[in-house]
């Protein structure tokens, strides 16, 4: 089931194949059951994560997946790449297929991916209204000073897309490091920050999303689920 949300004698019309007016027959005879419950009414809102069952058939029983990965440089994030391995091909899970993304990182950044089946909570983590914070340990090449601080706090007017970016919070660590908040995920945004400086980056790893930061046993490549804790709190 692709979208979220769908009504329940849609979501079997599509599925078996059979015609509305047969379906309020079946749900009034109690042959559907949703998430164990007989359904009542043929309207019912469902989600791609509701257990459906058709007599004795199971329609639908896909159960929410959450991943946090501890990506490498050199993987590509995405789901599938020519050249490059993927991030998916890191991860051991039996319904690997259906997962998605959530938030890219450049090939030669490594850190903190999220990857999901749940359209809904990775819309709701990268939507801009809610300002879900990203932190990033940055290594430069050049020195810094405080007139990066202001700047970052300021905005930066990014040409091609014609936005002034958010205000982001930069801590200088030592001469040439820093951690980087960044509330929304512009192309390449941290290099070409950094870029108005004409200060390449040379090291960029992400360590958290929101409150949910890296684990330190998680090595480079490896993956671990989310509990149910870390998923409602990001
Ligand atoms: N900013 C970048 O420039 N690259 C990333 O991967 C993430 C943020």
């Amino acid at each position: 089931m692709r979208s979220n949300r769908s009504r329940l004698d849609r979501f079997i019309s599509q599925h078996q194949q059979l015609p509305r007016k047969q379906i309020r027959l079946l749900v009034a005879q109690g042959a559907v059951t949703v998430d164990g419950v007989v359904a009542r009414d043929v309207a019912m809102q469902i989600n791609q994560f509701s257990h459906i069952c058709l007599h004795d058939e199971v329609l639908q029983a896909q159960q929410p997946v959450y991943l946090m990965q501890h990506k490498p440089v050199g993987v590509v994030s995405a789901t599938v790449d020519d050249k490059h391995q993927t991030v998916l091909d890191l991860i051991d899970h039996q319904d690997k297929q259906q997962l998605h993304i959530v938030g890219r990182l450049d090939l030669n950044t490594s850190g903190l991916m999220l990857l999901t089946n749940d359209g809904q909570w990775s819309k709701r983590l990268m939507a801009p209204e809610h300002k879900v914070a990203k932190r990033y340990r940055v290594t430069l090449q050049n020195p810094l000073n405080d007139d990066y601080v202001e700047a970052f706090a300021q905005g930066m007017y990014f040409e091609y897309e014609d936005i002034v970016t958010q205000p982001a919070q930069l801590e200088i660590i030592d001469t040439t490091s820093a951690i980087v908040t960044l509330t929304e995920g512009r192309y390449h945004q941290i290099k070409r920050m950094f870029g108005r400086f004409r200060n390449p980056v040379i090291g960029l790893h992400r360590f958290a999303v929101g409150n949910l930061v890296l684990d330190d046993s998680l090595q480079v490549g490896q993956s671990r689920m989310l509990s149910a804790d870390e998923v409602s709190q990001i």
